[in-house]
């Protein structure tokens, strides 16, 4: 289970009252048409076939080329980076998220030479950063394995009647997964937009879902909880929340999280800006921010009790050495320890809570994802705003289309 502590002073009454009306919003958020999420993300059929296609992948490729963004990529990744060093499967590369020459020529370099496969994934399938790395990427293919070969080696996840990607998936023979109608990108880690890569990078999949399960069967209060401190936070007149983790290969859950409270929230000129930081690197950069700039942030420390597949290094020096103090400890331990510093520290700063998982491996991250897309909804619902749409990403498109005269 997941666990929400918090290390700075709330009002307990205020808190309690919060805690209960929040708990009101969850039949509204089951009854919404984009709570797909909720329950079940994917059948036994569907995660079947994802199973099988990710075998078929491993088999034939070293490398499969996940094309997607926003929300039809940061999940997938996120889960990928935090547990890379544990998996053995074919080695994930992400194209399509951005418009970079450079970004798309790096991939096309690591590919060189190397059996692959591309898994092109897009809801509207219109998309058009997705649309243009689908593109070089998919000649890349054909020039290297023929047509036949090439349309075996795309996998297509999109809508499972409508738009470009799928008319070409029907027309080329590509193997499709479907982008459920009722979940949107920020919370379709655990549909196949996210598992079908996972699965083929070797990740255990029913333990992940397995870890939201456990949460989803009975959500509980510390879920709630986090949902109302961000409300409180928010009456405070705070700004920005930065989530913080002290292990660099959280880096994408931290994107993730950001896609999921920023698109979920920041409407009607409200909202937290939901910020992140890796320690202790940043405390070298944003420290000195952290513990005496502006007041209206507050921070999120995600936290794990046991943190496998690191490996361990323990520093062995002589007691006159001036890191004799450290010697016969471990890094996991020192990196331990400064966490718990850093929180005294900030926590004397700012208002501090942490979010800590028992161990960073695929049951905990599933649950933490089914934990912050719960808390996210149940926190929006508490702001007056509709968790599920995002009406603004739209403007930016609009004006590019216009200047490339499309
Ligand atoms: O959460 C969202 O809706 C967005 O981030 C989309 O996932 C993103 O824009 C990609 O859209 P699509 O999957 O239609 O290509």
């Amino acid at each position: 289970m997941i666990k929400f502590i918090s290390h700075s002073n709330l009002d307990a009454s205020i808190l309690a009252v919060q805690l209960s009306s929040s708990k009101a919003f969850l039949p509204e958020i089951a009854e919404d048409p984009m709570a797909g999420w909720l329950k079940d993300p994917i059948s036994m059929s569907e995660l079947d076939d994802v199973k099988s296609a990710a075998n078929e992948i491993r088999n034939s490729s070293e490398y499969l080329v996940c094309i997607g963004i926003g929300g039809s990529y940061l999940g997938a990744r996120a889960v990928y980076e935090a547990l890379k060093p544990q998996l053995e499967g074919t080695k994930l590369l992400f194209a399509g998220n951005s418009i970079s020459p450079i970004a798309l020529t790096e991939i096309l370099s690591e590919i060189e030479g190397k059996d692959f496969s591309i898994n092109v994934i897009s809801k509207s399938g219109t998309t058009l950063e997705p649309a243009l790395a689908f593109k070089v990427l998919k000649d890349k293919l054909i020039e290297k394995y023929g047509k036949e070969e090439a349309s075996r080696r795309i996998y297509a996840t999109t809508d499972k009647s409508k738009g470009t990607l799928k008319e070409e998936a029907d027309k080329e023979g590509y193997k499709a997964f479907v982008v459920p109608d009722n979940i949107g990108g920020r919370y379709s880690v655990l549909t196949p937009v996210g598992l079908l890569p996972l699965a083929t990078a070797g990740v255990d999949v029913d333990a992940l879902l397995a870890g939201m399960k456990d949460e989803a069967s009975s959500p509980s209060d510390d879920i709630f909880t986090y949902a109302v401190v961000r409300h409180m936070m928010r009456a405070r007149d705070m700004k920005v929340e930065n989530l913080t983790c002290f292990e660099p290969r959280m880096q994408y859950f931290n994107e993730w999280w950001k896609q999921l409270f920023g698109e979920s929230e920041g409407k009607n000129k409200s909202g937290l800006f939901p910020a992140s930081t890796i320690y202790s690197t940043d405390l070298h950069s944003l420290g000195q921010f952290l513990q005496e700039g502006s007041p209206e942030l507050f921070e999120t420390f995600l936290t794990f009790n046991e943190n496998p597949g690191t490996g361990s290094v323990t520093i062995s020096v002589d007691a006159e050495d001036p890191l004799g103090y450290l010697n016969g400890k471990d890094l996991a331990s020192i990196n331990k320890t400064a966490e718990t510093a850093t929180i005294v520290a900030h926590s004397a700063a700012r208002p501090v809570f942490e979010i800590n998982l028992e161990k960073l491996d695929a049951k905990n991250l599933g649950a933490a994802i089914y934990f912050f897309e719960l808390s996210c909804a149940i926190s929006a619902k508490l702001q007056g705003v509709n968790p599920f749409n995002q009406p603004g990403v739209e403007a930016y498109k609009r004006e590019m289309y216009h200047l490339l005269e499309k």
